[in-house]
C-alpha cells in the first residue's frame, strides 16, 4: 500500500463541525459516541448506516491525541466512513476497510465530497433501451419493466471513476430505498422481497429519472462548498477484517466500532444497495456469509477456537440455556461471530506500530437473558493479544438493536451500555 507522506493541515467545514475537545480531567469525551437520532454532521444523513458512533465524537476525539502529524489512522469495520472522514479533516492519513461495498461508496462519497460535481448528472447522459436480465436482482423489487432503466444508471456509474460517481450512486440508492419502503418492516435490518408479482413496484423511465434527479439535487445541497480542502489521503477498500490489506507495523490509530452480537445482517439489511451493484445475495451467499454478525452459519464455525475466559462463559451460558436451538444453531452462530471477531483483532496487532492506540466503540446484549458482555470480550481479548487497557468509558443505551426483535422482548432486560474502550499497543 502507497501513503503519500505530507504535512497534517486540520480543516474547518462550515458542515462538518468541530465539536469541543475532550475533556481531559475525566478522562473522557464531553459528547457522547452515540449519534443521535439526526445527525447531520459529517454527512451522515445522506445514507442511514449502523454508524456504531458520532462524527463529532470521532473528530473530537482524534483532534484529542498527541500523535504525529504524520501518523496514520485505521478502521478495519469502516462502515459508512465516520472514523475516515473524521481522520480526513483532522489532517491525518487514513485507511478504511470493510467487506460491504455499498458501504465503501458512502464512505468514498463523504471523503471526496469537496471535489464531487454538484451538477446533478443528466438522464440524457444515460442512454437507454436496455435488455433486462430476468434473472437481474432487482426484479425482487421492481417489473422487469422498471428494472432496465435502473439497471441502465447503474451500469453507467459503475464505468464513472469513484471520486466522482459517489454522489450520483449514493442518489441512487436513496431512490430505490424511497420506492420499496413498502418491504421495510418492523425490524428496520430486515428487507422483505416481493412474494407475488403484484407486489412488485412499476416505476416508468421518466419518473425513475425524476426522482433520482431530485435525490442528487438533495446530496449536493448537503455538500456545502469549502475554501479550506482536506488534503490528506484516504483509501478505502473492499477486504475482510481478517484480512487486511494493510503492511505490518504501519498503523498509529484504530478507531473503530466492529458489528454487535445482535443478529444484524448487513448484507440482508443493505439488500437493495447491493442489487444495484450487481449482487443477488439470495443466490450467492457467499458475501451475506462472510460479514460478522450474519445468521447464516459457515461449514468452520465449529472448529476450535482460542479465546479467553468471558467469551468462554459465554459459549458454556448459550450452550446450556433450556431455549430451543440454544445448544445446536445459537451456539454456533456465537462461536463464528468470535470468530470472526477474535480475527479481526489478530490483524488489528499485526498493523499496528508498537505503541499504538486503539479506541474500540461496542455494546453491550442479551442472548435471551444472558447478557453479552461484548466490552469485557473485547478488552479481554485485546489484553491476550498484547494490549494495555487504558479506559473503558460506559454509556447507557436504552433503546437497542435487539429490542426491535420482538422475540427477544419476552426476556427482562435492564438497559444495556456501549462501551468506548481504550487500549495502547505494548
Ligand atoms: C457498526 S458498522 C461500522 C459503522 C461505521 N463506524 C460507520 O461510520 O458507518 C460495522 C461494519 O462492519 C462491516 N463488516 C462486517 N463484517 C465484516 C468483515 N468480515 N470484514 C470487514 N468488514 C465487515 C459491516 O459491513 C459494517 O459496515
Amino acid at each position: 500500500m502507497k501513503i503519500v507522506t505530507q504535512a497534517r493541515q486540520r480543516v474547518t467545514q462550515p458542515e462538518l463541525p468541530v465539536a469541543s475537545p475532550l475533556d481531559r480531567r475525566r478522562g473522557r469525551s464531553a459528547l457522547s459516541p452515540k449519534r443521535p437520532s439526526e445527525d447531520r454532521a459529517g454527512l451522515a444523513d445522506v445514507f442511514p448506516y449502523y454508524a456504531g458512533f458520532a462524527y463529532d465524537w470521532a473528530r473530537a476525539l482524534l483532534g484529542s491525541l498527541d500523535i504525529s502529524d504524520e501518523a496514520v489512522v485505521l478502521d478495519p469495520w469502516n462502515g459508512s466512513g465516520t472514523t475516515t472522514l473524521a481522520a480526513q479533516h483532522e489532517g491525518f492519513r487514513a485507511v478504511g476497510i470493510d467487506r460491504n461495498p455499498v458501504a465503501n461508496i458512502v464512505a468514498r462519497l463523504r471523503v471526496d465530497a469537496h471535489q464531487a460535481d454538484p451538477a446533478p448528472l443528466a438522464a440524457t447522459s444515460v442512454p437507454m433501451g436496455r435488455e433486462v436480465a430476468p434473472d437481474d436482482p432487482l426484479c425482487a423489487w421492481f417489473t422487469p419493466a422498471s428494472v432496465g432503466r435502473i439497471r441502465e444508471w447503474a451500469e453507467h456509474l459503475s464505468r464513472m471513476p469513484s471520486s466522482q460517481s459517489g454522489l450520483p450512486y449514493v442518489a441512487l440508492f436513496r431512490t430505490i430505498r424511497s420506492l420499496t419502503s413498502s418491504f421495510e418492516g418492523s425490524n428496520p435490518t430486515w428487507v422483505k422481497r416481493a412474494k407475488s408479482s403484484d407486489d412488485l413496484v412499476t416505476v416508468s423511465a421518466a419518473e425513475f429519472d425524476a426522482r433520482l434527479m431530485e435525490q442528487q439535487e438533495f446530496i449536493a445541497s448537503r455538500i456545502i462548498a469549502s475554501n479550506e480542502v482536506p488534503s490528506s489521503p484516504v483509501q478505502i477498500a473492499t477486504a475482510l477484517s481478517s484480512a487486511l490489506p494493510v503492511p505490518n507495523g504501519s498503523v498509529d490509530v484504530v478507531l473503530t466500532s466492529p458489528p454487535y452480537l445482535t443478529r444484524i445482517d448487513y448484507a440482508v439489511a443493505y439488500t437493495r444497495e447491493l442489487a444495484v451493484l450487481g449482487h443477488d445475495i439470495a443466490k450467492d451467499r457467499t458475501l451475506r456469509a462472510a460479514l460478522m454478525g450474519t445468521t447464516l452459519i459457515r461449514s468452520d464455525a465449529d472448529s476450535s477456537l482460542r479465546i479467553g475466559e468471558t467469551a468462554s462463559t459465554l459459549i458454556k451460558d448459550v450452550t446450556s440455556h433450556s431455549s430451543k436451538a440454544s445448544s445446536g444453531y445459537y451456539r454456533k452462530q456465537v462461536l463464528q461471530y468470535l470468530r470472526d471477531l477474535t480475527a479481526g483483532l489478530d490483524e488489528v496487532t499485526r498493523v499496528t506500530k508498537d505503541g499504538a492506540l486503539f479506541h474500540l466503540v461496542v455494546q453491550d446484549s442479551y442472548y435471551k437473558d444472558i447478557p453479552v458482555k461484548l466490552a469485557d470480550i473485547c478488552a479481554e481479548e485485546c489484553v491476550l493479544r498484547g494490549w494495555s487497557l487504558v479506559d473503558r468509558d460506559p454509556y447507557v443505551v436504552k433503546r437497542t438493536l435487539t429490542s426491535v426483535n420482538t422475540a427477544a422482548r419476552n426476556y427482562k432486560k435492564s438497559d444495556v451500555s456501549e462501551t468506548v474502550i481504550s487500549l495502547r499497543r505494548g
